[in-house]
């Protein structure tokens, strides 16, 4: 079986978690999804009342709170203190807030040690997230940068979300991009492709053969 590192970063609306999920568990794989990371602190961030711009005290919250994620691909375990926040990460108010905690260094650097200690116990893994390839694990086995037209991106989280009329679309499409520009443009650990990284465009795959295209770069990259 497969042995080693799968690192998928990409923009929102990729596709990237479902892919890497199915991944994982074509290749028998571990899977750490970095964003539930980042969105478990936000709900630290938000019970303990802060403004998530006040980058201080998201710092002091973050690094007083303890966040847990499972590393199975047919599980979602993410707790915060102890407490199932699950769901509650995927909501609408979390997912306003994330891009501002996520650019706090001290932020980061926690959930980056944390994440490198994750992976070190697993003998084949997957990690998503923006900065997985350039920044957590720089000598990862296969680094795939998942991109896909703004459209296409728009359309597919709205049908995840079971959103249907044109101004929910509209919406949508303006909150991807606001957190697209703010991930991308953040002084630490940006989102872009790393130098190595394989680029795959989803646009015109559907999610089996994004996910054939990612199995088949992992069978020759060892
Ligand atoms: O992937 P997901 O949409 O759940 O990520 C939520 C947010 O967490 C992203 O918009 C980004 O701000 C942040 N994030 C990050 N670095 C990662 C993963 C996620 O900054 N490795």
């Amino acid at each position: 079986g497969f042995r080693g590192q799968i690192t998928l970063d990409g923009p929102s609306g990729t596709g990237k978690s479902s892919v890497a999920r199915a991944v994982a568990t074509r290749l028998g794989a571990a899977y750490l999804d970095t964003g539930a990371m980042y969105r478990a602190a936000t709900v630290a961030v938000l019970d303990a009342g802060i403004d998530p711009e006040d980058a201080e005290a998201v710092a002091a919250v973050v690094a007083a709170a303890r966040i847990e994620v499972g590393t199975a691909a047919d599980t979602e375990l993410v707790q915060v203190d102890g407490v199932d926040v699950a769901v509650r990460i995927r909501g609408a108010e979390v997912t306003r807030a994330v891009s501002a905690v996520s650019a706090v260094p001290a932020v980061r650097r926690r959930l980056v040690d944390q994440q490198r200690a994750l992976v070190a116990a697993a003998d084949a893994v997957v990690v998503e997230g923006r900065d997985i390839g350039t920044v957590v694990l720089p000598d990862a086995t296969l680094k795939v940068y998942l991109t896909a037209a703004p459209e296409a991106r728009a359309e597919r989280r709205a049908a995840q979300l079971g959103l249907t009329t044109p101004e929910e679309v509209a919406a949508l499409a303006v909150d991807l991009r606001r957190r697209d520009e703010y991930d991308s443009s953040r002084a630490d650990s940006p989102l872009r492709p790393a130098a190595d990284a394989m680029i795959v465009d989803s646009t015109d795959l559907d999610r089996q053969g994004v996910v054939d295209r990612v199995v088949e770069l992992a069978q020759s990259a060892v």
